[in-house]
């Protein structure tokens, strides 16, 4: 039975990769913040006791996060996906081509808080299940992305924080495969689409449904050839 590791799995897209790993058999080890608030995580484990796991971890939260590896010391790890994230929000700086681009009103306190939750976090995460996965059979670092992620592209110019961080984890997955690549580990990025969850808002054209089911089918292809590559959730491969 293959196993994944994912942070954030109580909501949005980390709650619909969890459900269907766990419909396809995988042994799931199910992170989040606040398992006492978790209910529909904690639900789904009741159907699937053998197969899930649920461990407090904050992302940001070096203790909590060398709390779960301990736990897991010298268990196979197949996926490890790191998936918690934040986005900037209007109202704190954000502009979008008309509103306020100025630097100057831009939530430099909220840039930060946005850089340690998605992109120092994942180096932590990785850093301390690289050994888990690597002892797997597919060995597979996946870092949940966004298409804002893309230099090449300028929608939503003005969400500073949020695109440099997704740039910058795209950069650490580039760092991260060299890293790991004599170990057999493919390291990706994947950017999973305009998404209907409480980050992409209710006007976003795809349900969670179809993109964990398109990125998962992604995941599905990828080998060591790919390590170190930036993919979107339909199979296209993303300009950096
Ligand atoms: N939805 C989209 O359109 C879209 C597009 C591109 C990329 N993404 C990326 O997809 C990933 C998941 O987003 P989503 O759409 O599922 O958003 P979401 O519904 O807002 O869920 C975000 C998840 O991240 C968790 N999280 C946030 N900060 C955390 C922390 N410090 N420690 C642990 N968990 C934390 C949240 O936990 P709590 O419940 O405890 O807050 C929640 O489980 C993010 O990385 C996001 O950037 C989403």
């Amino acid at each position: 039975m293959p196993s994944l590791l994912i942070t954030g799995a109580n909501r949005g897209i980390g709650l619909e990769f969890t459900r269907q790993y766990l419909s396809d058999g995988w042994r799931i080890y199910a992170c989040c913040r606040a398992p006492e608030k978790a209910d529909t995580l904690k639900k789904l484990a009741e159907g699937f006791s053998d197969q899930l796991s649920i461990f407090r971890m904050d992302v940001r939260n070096g203790d909590e996060v060398s709390a779960v590896a301990e736990a897991l010391n010298g268990i196979p790890i197949d996926m490890l996906i790191n998936n918690a994230g934040i986005v900037d929000s209007y109202g704190r700086g954000v502009f979008e081509g008309k509103d306020d681009p100025d630097l100057k009103n831009y939530d430099l306190d909220l840039w930060l808080e946005i850089f340690n939750t998605n992109v120092v976090s994942q180096g932590r995460i990785t850093g301390e299940f690289a050994d888990n996965v690597a002892a797997s059979e597919r060995k597979m670092v996946v870092m949940i992305s966004s298409g804002l992620a893309s230099i090449n592209n300028t929608w939503q110019a003005g969400r500073y924080a949020y695109r440099t961080s997704k740039a910058a984890l795209n950069m650490l997955t580039r760092g991260v495969g060299a890293w790991l690549e004599p170990r057999g580990v493919t390291v990706v990025t994947i950017a999973p689409g305009w998404t209907r969850t409480e980050l992409g808002g209710p006007n976003a054209h795809y349900s969670v449904e179809e993109s964990i089911s398109g990125m998962r089918k992604v995941l599905d292809g990828l080998t060591i050839k790919d390590t170190g590559s930036y993919w979107n959730f339909n199979g296209e491969q993303l300009p950096w």
